[in-house]
C-alpha cells in the first residue's frame, strides 16, 4: 500500500512544484533590470536621399580630403537588453544637422549653407560586444531645438527603435519642448550625456558615451 499523503502535505508539495516551475520558466526573473532608453520622435529630417557614403565616419565622405566643419566627436556606446547583455547585429543609425544647422534632407532649413563635407548620416552594425562607434561633430542648435543627435536602432524582426541624444550642460536643454515633454526625469537624464574633451587629443576632439538599453530581454 502506498504511503498516505495527507492533504496539508499534498498542498505543500504542489506549492513547491509551482515554485520550482516558476524558477525554471522565467529566465532572468531575478536579474537586475536596467532602465530602458526612452524612445523619442523621429522628426521629419531622416535623410530622404541617403548619402553615397553611409559609414560610421561622418567627418569625411568617401576619400574626401576636406573634413567636415565642427567639433569632432567620438560618439560611442553599447546596445544592451534590459539585463545588460550586449545586443549584436543591431544596426545603429545616426543623423544630425551640420555645423550650420542643415540636415541632409531636401526640406531642411539652411540648405544653401549645407557643409558638403559633412556626411550627415551614418550606420554601424554591432558585433558581439554590442558596441557602436561614430566619428561625427558635436551637434549645434537650430531654431526651436537644443542640440541633439537622432539615433535609430534596427534589429531584424523588431520594430525600429528611435531616440535622441543630448549634450549635458547645454543651456538649450531647459527650453527644449521635446525634452520638457518627458515626465520621467530619470529617463530624460539618461538621454543627456557629457561631450568631454579627450585628454590625449592634440586637435581637441570630444568623446560622448551613449548606451542604448532596449526594452526587451531576448528569447531564452
Ligand atoms: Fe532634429
Amino acid at each position: 500500500m502506498a504511503p498516505r499523503i495527507d492533504s496539508l502535505d499534498r498542498r505543500r508539495l504542489m506549492q513547491g512544484l509551482a515554485m520550482s516551475a516558476a524558477f525554471f520558466t522565467v529566465p532572468g526573473a531575478f536579474a537586475q533590470q536596467l532602465l530602458p532608453t526612452a524612445a523619442q520622435v523621429e522628426g521629419p529630417f531622416y535623410p530622404n536621399h541617403l548619402p553615397l557614403d553611409t559609414d560610421n565616419d561622418l567627418i569625411v565622405i568617401n576619400d574626401g580630403i576636406t573634413p567636415a566643419v565642427g567639433a569632432i566627436t567620438l560618439l560611442s556606446g553599447r546596445v544592451m537588453d534590459l539585463s545588460g547583455q550586449p545586443v549584436r547585429n543591431a544596426l545603429v543609425e545616426i543623423w544630425q544637422v551640420d555645423n550650420s544647422g542643415a540636415y541632409l534632407h531636401t526640406g531642411s532649413m539652411n540648405r544653401d549653407k549645407r557643409d558638403a563635407n559633412f556626411q550627415g548620416f551614418g550606420r554601424f552594425l554591432t558585433g558581439s560586444s554590442g558596441e557602436y562607434l561614430f566619428r561625427t561633430i558635436k551637434p549645434v542648435p537650430y531654431p526651436g531645438r537644443t542640440p541633439h543627435i537622432h539615433v535609430a536602432v534596427k534589429i531584424k524582426g523588431r520594430d525600429k527603435f528611435v531616440t535622441q541624444c543630448y549634450i549635458k550642460g547645454d543651456p538649450g536643454n531647459e527650453k527644449d519642448q521635446i525634452l520638457a515633454a518627458m515626465q520621467d526625469a530619470k529617463a530624460r537624464d539618461a538621454l543627456i550625456v557629457p561631450f568631454a574633451p579627450i585628454p590625449s587629443s592634440k586637435i581637441g576632439e570630444l568623446a560622448a558615451r551613449f548606451d542604448i538599453i532596449l526594452g526587451f530581454t531576448p528569447a531564452a
